[in-house]
């Protein structure tokens, strides 16, 4: 265990292996803590689904995660992130202080051990993602970040659509696009298709980060497949709808929903994507009413959907709208240079 004094008592900061029990149920409970303070409208977080994160990440390549204690006391959970594939200027960081011990200086300790974690790495700038809040806003700006992207969190209930109004959408949407079919598809894509996938993944570069200080990211095939791997191993059920291009054979576009293993009426919208030279036909439209009619048949257990968005994104914003999503939270993603 590596030990870091602050002025009194020290900090006990322990790295979390997705494989240990007893250390990934104590850092999901801290984790728990502060959702339910912070978060009251969110999934409880399970120790289950913390290990499989641990483990799988969002495409292969986990946070470091550390359990934080004073005398034996779990306090903070601290979270390091970076990527391979791109960006290799910047470390991700997680601050989370258990609401039963802030204003102590603990998440200062945790940041300042983030911190130099990404000097000695070399990374030039450091970010982290927070609720709208005064806590946060504060700490962060003590600490010299800046608001760079706000990003809002969106939940639709599934019960609450008019199954009647989503059928004529969807007609209208078709109507728009007739040089396009769909394709539903579960769980991995053959290999033979990953190229074709990879290469419209890298439409989500087009989504607006606005003020901060990010590389587009590279979607190389490996990545693509790693992605699904991380999904699949939760033991998520993954579902994905693709626009073909009738004509050429291309793919167009797609919207991707993952319906928890565990709790199989909580699903997460991923990517939706179409690519540039398909825009204006409705797709964005067309895609994510076909995955509502889709989730209706196969996983009607599924009562939400939640989804992100950066706040600046009208067009996202705007079909999402249209198909009944309700703000739940907005988020802030912080930046400083090192
Ligand atoms: C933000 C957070 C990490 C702060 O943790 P903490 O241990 O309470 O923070 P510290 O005691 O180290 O505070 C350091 C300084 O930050 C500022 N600060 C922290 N919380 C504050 C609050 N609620 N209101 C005003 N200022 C605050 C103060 O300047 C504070 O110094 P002070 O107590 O001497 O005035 C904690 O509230 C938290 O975990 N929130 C939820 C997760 C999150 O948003 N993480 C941060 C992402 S940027």
């Amino acid at each position: 265990m590596d030990t870091l004094r602050t002025q009194t008592p020290p900090l006990g900061i322990t790295e979390v292996a997705w494989s240990d029990e007893d250390l990934v149920r104590r850092f999901a409970a801290v984790k728990e803590a502060v959702r339910a303070a912070d978060e009251p409208w969110g999934h409880p977080i399970l120790a289950s689904r913390t290990a499989a994160a641990l483990r799988h990440g969002w495409d292969g390549e986990p946070a470091v995660a550390h359990l934080v204690t004073v005398d034996g006391v779990d306090v903070a959970a601290a979270e390091y992130e970076t990527t391979s594939w791109d960006n290799q200027h910047l470390a991700w960081l997680g601050a989370d202080v258990h609401p039963a011990h802030r204003r102590r200086g603990y998440g200062e300790a945790v940041l300042d051990f983030l911190v130099d974690r990404a000097r000695a790495e070399g990374r030039t700038s450091v970010g982290g993602n927070s609720w709208d809040a005064a806590a946060p806003r504060a700490f962060a700006t003590r600490h010299g970040f800046e608001a760079k992207a706000v990003e809002v969190n969106r939940r639709q209930h599934l019960a609450r659509v008019d199954q009647a109004r989503l059928e004529r959408l969807h007609a209208d949407a078709l109507a728009h696009a007739p040089d396009y079919e769909l394709v539903r598809r579960v769980g991995a894509t053959p290999a033979a298709e990953l190229g074709a996938l990879a290469e419209i993944t890298a439409a989500i570069n087009d989504a607006p980060t606005d003020d901060l200080d990010i590389e587009d990211e590279v979607f190389p095939t490996e990545r693509v497949a790693a992605y699904e791997n991380a999904w699949l191993g939760r033991g998520d059920r993954l579902m994905r709808v693709c626009a073909r291009h009738r004509g050429t054979g291309e793919l167009a576009g797609q919207t991707v929903v993952v319906v928890e293993a565990e709790r199989p009426q909580v699903a997460h919208q991923h990517d939706t994507s179409v690519v540039r030279a398909h825009r204006g036909h409705r797709l964005g439209l067309l895609l994510k009413t076909e995955m509502l009619r889709w989730l209706a048949e196969d996983q009607p257990q599924v009562a939400t959907v939640d989804t992100w968005n950066a706040e600046s994104n009208d067009h996202m914003i705007g079909v999402n709208e249209v198909l009944g999503y309700e703000v739940v939270g907005r988020a802030l993603a912080w930046q400083r240079p090192l």
